[in-house]
Formats: C-alpha cells, sequence, structure tokens
C-alpha cells in the first residue's frame, strides 16, 4: 500500500501528522528518527516527512539523520517534508544554517506567501498558521528556495525543486493552521504522487491479521473490559482475530451508573455471543474499603488499587483453568499514553498499573491495538466492527465511577440516589436530541441538605448538581448552554422522582480552572 512515512523525533504533535495523512485516505507509518535503512526500504514509502522536536539542530546529540538516509531518499527521488525540527534539520545536515532567535515566534501568526504554487497551492497571500520553535533558519543550502515568510522569520517554507525537498518552520498539522491540511495534501498528492489505498476496513483487516499472528493459534488473552468505547473495541478487535480465547473481565465495583452492570453483560454475553466473559461482582468490597472515606485522590487510590487486586485474582483463577493465557489486552488510545505521565489522569494510571502490578511470574505481554489512534476513529472502527450505538456513543465514564460524582464519603444510599438522578438526566437529554452533541452529561451528588417544600410539607434534603459539557478531548471544556425548558424539565422531573433530592443546581464552569469531574 502506498504509504508515508513519518519519521519521529520526539514532537508532540508527531501523532497528528500520521493522522492527518491518514484522514486524506493515504496510510501513513510513524517510525523513530533512527530507524535502520532496510526497515525504510522495506516500507518503501512514497514520501516521508520528518516530525518537529523539542531539540535544536545544532545542540550536540541532537537527533540527526545519516548520509546514507540522505543519499537513498535522493537515489529513489522520495520527497521530503521537513516541519519545525525537520525543517531545520534538512538546512543544518545539506549545508545551510540555522541558528536561535532573539524575537521566537510562539502561538499564531501570519504567514506571507512568496510562492504560491506547488506546496502551498490554494494559499492566501497571507494565512495564519501556528509556531511553536525558537530557532530558525539563518541560510538556506544551494538549490533551495523560500516559499514564504513571517514578519520576524525570513525562511518559513523553503523547497528544493529539483529534489523535492520542504520544509515549514510553523505546524500544518494542527487545527491552529486552519490551512495546514492543504500543505499536506499538496506534498501528498502532487510529489510523493501517493494513491489513496487506506480505509478503515484494511487497518481493521490487517490489526486483525496481525493479532492473530502474535497471540498464536493456543494463546489467550485477558482484558479489561468497562463496556466503554474504548475497551469495547480492543475487545471486538481481539475477539475477532482469536474469538472465545479472548477473556474480558468486568469488574463492577459499585460505582456504575444504574442497570449499567446488567447492560454491559447484555451486550457482551447475550447480543455479541462472547462465551469467555466474567463478571465480577465487586460491589461490597469496594463499599467497604471506601467507607467514610473522604479525601478524593484516597478515594482514586482505593479504587484504583481494590480494581487491581480483583483483577489479578480473577486472573489468577483463570490462569488455573486455561494456562494458555499469555497476553494482557488494554483499551490504551494515543491520547492515554501521552496523558500517561504529562497528568494525574487516574485512568491512564489506571491502564499502566495493571503491566506494572500484575505479579512477575504472571509475565504477560500487553496487547494494545488501539495505541496509535484518536478516539473519534476509534469510534469508527466500533461502528465499523458492529459494536451498538450506545457502546459506541456513550459519554466518557471515569474508572473510579460515581465515586468522584459523590462529594465526600460514599454510601449505597447516596449512590442509589444519584443514580436515580443521573437516569433521569440521561433519558431527558437523550429525548431532546443532544446526547451525541455533548461531551459528557452527569449528575453529581452535592452532600449539602438545603430546606424545601413540597405539598405542605417542609423537606430539608441533598442538592443534585448537573454537569453537562461540550469539548473536543477533555483537555478544555465548556459548560452547555442547554435549553432552559430542557433544564427546567431535568430539575422538576429529578425533585419529583428522586426520594433525597429537593433542589438541583445547573454548573455552570468552564475548564479550566474547573475539571469536568468534581473530584
Ligand atoms: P477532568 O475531571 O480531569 O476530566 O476534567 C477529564 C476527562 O477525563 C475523565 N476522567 C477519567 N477517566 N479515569 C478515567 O478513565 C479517571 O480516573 C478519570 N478522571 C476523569 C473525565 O470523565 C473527563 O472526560
Amino acid at each position: 500500500m502506498d504509504t508515508i512515512l513519518v519519521m519521529d523525533f520526539g514532537g508532540q504533535y508527531c501523532h497528528l501528522i500520521a493522522r492527518r495523512i491518514r484522514d486524506l485516505g493515504v496510510y501513513s507509518e510513524i517510525l523513530p528518527y533512527n530507524v535502520s535503512l532496510e526497515k525504510i526500504k522495506a516500507i518503501n514509502p512514497k514520501g516521508i516527512i520528518l516530525s518537529g522536536g523539542p531539540n535544536s539542530v545544532y545542540e550536540k546529540g541532537s537527533p540527526q539523520l545519516t548520509e546514507e538516509f540522505y543519499k537513498y531518499v535522493s537515489d529513489e527521488d522520495i520527497p521530503i517534508l521537513g516541519i519545525c525540527y525537520g525543517h531545520h534539520l534538512i538546512v543544518h545536515q545539506l549545508n545551510g544554517k540555522v541558528e536561535s532567535k532573539e524575537h521566537k515566534e510562539y502561538g499564531q501568526t501570519d504567514l506571507i506567501i512568496i510562492e504560491d504554487k506547488g506546496l502551498l497551492e490554494g494559499f492566501n497571500k497571507k494565512e495564519t498558521v501556528w509556531m511553536s520553535h525558537g530557532d530558525q533558519v539563518k541560510q538556506l543550502p544551494a538549490g533551495f528556495n523560500v516559499l514564504a515568510k513571517t514578519a520576524t522569520c525570513p525562511i518559513a517554507a523553503y523547497i528544493n525543486n529539483q529534489k523535492n525537498i520542504f520544509g515549514v518552520q510553523f505546524h500544518p498539522e494542527v487545527v491552529h493552521t486552519p490551512k495546514g491540511n492543504i500543505i499536506l495534501k499538496n506534498f501528498v498528492s502532487k510529489y510523493a504522487k501517493a494513491n489513496k489505498e487506506w480505509k478503515f476496513e484494511d487497518w481493521i483487516e490487517q490489526t486483525i491479521m496481525g493479532i492473530k499472528e502474535r497471540v498464536g493459534t493456543n494463546n489467550r488473552v485477558i482484558l479489561g473490559l468497562s463496556g466503554g468505547v474504548d475497551s469495547s473495541v480492543a475487545a471486538a478487535l481481539i475477539h475477532r482475530a482469536i474469538g472465545d480465547r479472548l477473556h474480558s473481565i468486568f469488574v463492577n465495583n459499585g460505582m456504575l451508573r444504574k442497570n449499567e452492570a446488567n447492560q454491559v453483560q447484555k451486550t457482551f454475553k447475550d447480543k455479541l455471543r462472547y462465551r469467555s466473559f466474567h463478571y465480577v461482582d465487586a460491589e461490597e468490597l469496594f463499599l467497604n474499603k471506601l467507607k467514610d472515606i473522604e479525601d478524593p485522590e484516597e478515594k482514586r487510590r482505593i479504587i484504583g488499587h481494590t480494581f487491581i487486586d480483583v483483577f489479578e485474582k480473577k486472573t489468577i483463577e483463570l490462569e488455573k483453568e486455561y494456562p494458555d493465557i499469555k497476553f494482557l489486552a488494554q483499551g490504551t488510545i494515543y491520547p492515554d499514553r501521552v496523558e500517561t505521565s504529562a497528568t494525574s489522569n487516574a485512568s491512564a494510571k489506571i491502564k499502566s498499573h495493571h503491566n506494572l502490578t500484575l505479579p512477575d511470574n504472571m509475565s504477560l505481554e500487553v496487547l494494545e491495538p488501539l495505541k496509535d489512534l484518536y478516539k473519534d476513529e476509534v469510534r469508527k472502527i466500533g461502528v465499523k466492527l458492529g459494536l451498538p450505538n450506545e457502546i459506541i456513543n456513550r459519554h466518557p465514564f471515569p474508572g473510579p465511577g460515581l465515586a468522584v460524582r459523590i462529594i465526600g464519603s460514599i454510601d449505597k444510599e447516596k449512590l442509589n440516589i444519584l443514580r436515580d438522578a443521573d437516569e433521569i438526566l440521561i433519558e431527558e437529554i437523550r429525548k431532546a436530541g443532544v446526547y451525541e452533541s455533548l461531551w459528557q452529561a452527569f449528575c453529581v451528588f452535592l452532600p449539602l441538605k438545603t430546606v424545601g417544600i413540597m405539598g405542605d410539607y417542609r423537606t430539608y434534603e441533598y442538592i443534585c448538581a448537573i454537569r453537562a459539557v461540550e469539548s473536543l478531548d477533555a483537555m478544555t471544556a465548556n459548560f452547555a448552554k442547554l435549553d432552559m425548558d430542557l433544564l427546567e424539565r431535568i430539575g422538576t422531573r429529578i425533585i419529583n422522582e428522586v426520594k433525597g433530592i429537593n433542589r438541583v443546581v445547573y454548573d455552570i464552569s468552564n475548564k479550566p480552572p474547573s475539571t469536568i469531574e468534581y473530584e
């Protein structure tokens, strides 16, 4: 298949480049910058993109390409596009000059186009682009021409016509460069002449083949299945590959939404007929461990550790019956990997904890078929694999579940109140047709009692907060400006139908500075 190779120099947007190319219908693969030439030759790329990266090319030890690499691409006439660090590297290694600038350009800036044909065809004379590096090209090597500049960067894009080598100082792959896709498209279609041969169906087929090969004909795989989209799609792929040698473990931690445990079982056991679906009811264990615990981090810690304990115990039990369990599968997606070290997102921690804490003698190999994909790509694959809509389009739900939506200590009574309120909220949001336009909508239990009146009686009950947000990636979020009549319907129903709540409030905070979840 025609492939565009992205060489990774450590840039934070490297995966996004590959993703954008895939969006153009062309297959793209990422390899580290120092991959062997043999491997590159085996891929036989139609074009190569050098990613950005945090280094400066003139620093000692900064990542560089070999002479053989340049010879190979020149001999084979393979077009190259350098982005940011890649843009500097080409110049630096082909005898031009790169320097650190006093006036560094970060953020959006105006790009002034000098040559609007070829790579920049489709650009107006002035376009907004996203800059994120302190270095810039001072002098181009022989045979190179300037394509565009900014107020403080005289060589913001270049071309070597003869060799089809290009560089851009800015990031065409990010949304902050609104017309960035045009550059990638021009590179891929005009210069690399790569055919649009990539389809999700191919990816699915290849991945299933890959899983089959890796797992072999006898080995088995275990997977923690939460019923969320990522673990469900991972399960569906693996199940296609090895059938019931996939053992899915679903842990009911007592912090699930109303009927959730039943629904997940129904979907996977009854509808999809996963015969190795293992339901573990650990509700009482979790509730006991969480009794009287008020601190949010402590709650998260207990839930994380207890989950791992329960999961391990079940795995050991299964291992006795099926000694061929050799793999631990996870629904890790690309943003999880980015966030693992960068944020305190407990989901990422929980996922990595599985690998870290499983007993040594178990030594399971990790299988993460979705690790290079973004959420919306995972959803598309889920649709193609025939997963039901209620799984594909489900709002994200945190690992610690309702525990982080009850402020302070947790007990069954509070959980049930919250479950009832949440069910009404989701029902009304769905009825109003806005469920899929929201990133998340949920109720929060505030352990504060206020006075109300119902009929002739004074009430003294808890508060329910409604949180509904719009977001693209959960890194930032805005509270949803829900229709007032809808909010009124939700509030009225919750107060009338849920015993224990006499007041409903709507959360109007954005992230940042607030977070989406409450704890
Ligand atoms: P915050 O509250 O940090 O949430 O704005 C951002 C997104 O992450 C989800 N979230 C979690 N997901 N385990 C998860 O799997 C967790 O511990 C966790 N905490 C927050 C949250 O629902 C939102 O979508």
